[in-house]
């Protein structure tokens, strides 16, 4: 890819994307509504990522395991809406592919259907039937390995993944098996850069790291952490803006203005 984005962003085309082969980093952001769409279009991201960290960003959860479809199909409809340039890639939740072949392809299907070109789910080689009917139905699977937040139970809370040298070699197995499967690029969350840089190096597809240092082909954080919006954010996070305490200060100038009547001005009434 060129230092900019190039439009349209295809599957075909971000498969290539590795920087070994010449291309810039890839830049993925999440959005998970028509404005945060429009802002990472203006701004020039190539993918947008509908979430399910919705579920901690928006709507209020405390994790992303009581995200249904119903949610993703809404959130991911209205990031479409925007019409933006990114390619949209939406979450899978949990339990939308944890069952059968045929369940899996009915809810990748309800999000193409919703707006999305891609599906991103979570998981290494235990994923690997789910992921080759997906192909099979020409929906396009973006994998997601390492600190996956849908098995915050089963991993005992959000913890930095493959810090030894089974773990590690464990998650390269994983990512070669989903890449087999058909996935055409893969998340790679919370793991230390040695890590992030040698599934980087072992796999043909980009990898897109959040917490997985330089290495990887691209990089992605959450809309709410980048723009400030969270009080708290992992360390991987840099802030870009403090849009949070700007919101905060902009609404409470209204309220003064309000109360000492201020506002409406002149101009700001119909004559
Ligand atoms: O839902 C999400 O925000 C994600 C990113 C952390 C990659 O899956």
């Amino acid at each position: 890819m060129p230092e900019t984005r190039s439009a349209p962003v295809t599957v075909p085309k971000l498969r290539a994307a590795k920087r070994r082969a010449g291309h810039a980093p890839l830049v993925m952001v999440t959005a998970y509504d028509a404005p945060g769409a429009r802002i990472a279009d203006a701004a020039g991201v190539d993918l947008i990522l509908v979430g399910d960290s919705v579920a901690n960003n928006v709507l209020g959860y405390r994790d992303t395991l009581q995200v249904t479809m119903e949610n993703m199909a809404h959130h991911t409809a209205a990031v479409a809406r925007a019409r933006p340039e990114p390619m949209i890639v939406a979450d899978l939740p949990w339990m939308s592919y944890h069952l059968d072949r045929v369940d899996t392809v009915r809810n990748g299907a309800t999000l193409i259907r919703a707006g999305a070109q891609a599906v991103k789910l979570e998981g290494g080689s235990n994923r690997v039937p789910m992921i080759e009917a997906l192909v099979a139905a020409e929906i396009p699977v973006m994998g997601h390995l390492g600190l996956t937040p849908q098995s915050v139970n089963a991993m005992g809370g959000y913890r930095v993944q493959g810090r030894d040298d089974a773990a590690a070699h464990a998650l390269t197995v994983d990512a070669k098996a989903i890449v087999a499967a058909g996935c055409f690029a893969v998340v790679i969350e919370g793991v230390p850069e040695s890590v992030g840089a040698a599934i980087t190096e072992s796999i043909d597809v980009p990898t897109i790291g959040i917490g997985a240092g330089p290495a990887c082909d691209g990089q992605v954080l959450v809309f709410h952490d980048l723009l400030g919006f969270n009080d708290t954010a992992p360390k991987f996070v840099r802030r870009y803006a403090d849009l949070g305490a700007d919101a905060v200060a902009a609404m409470a100038a209204y309220a003064a203005d309000v109360r000492s009547g201020a506002f409406p001005a002149d101009a700001e009434v119909y004559h």
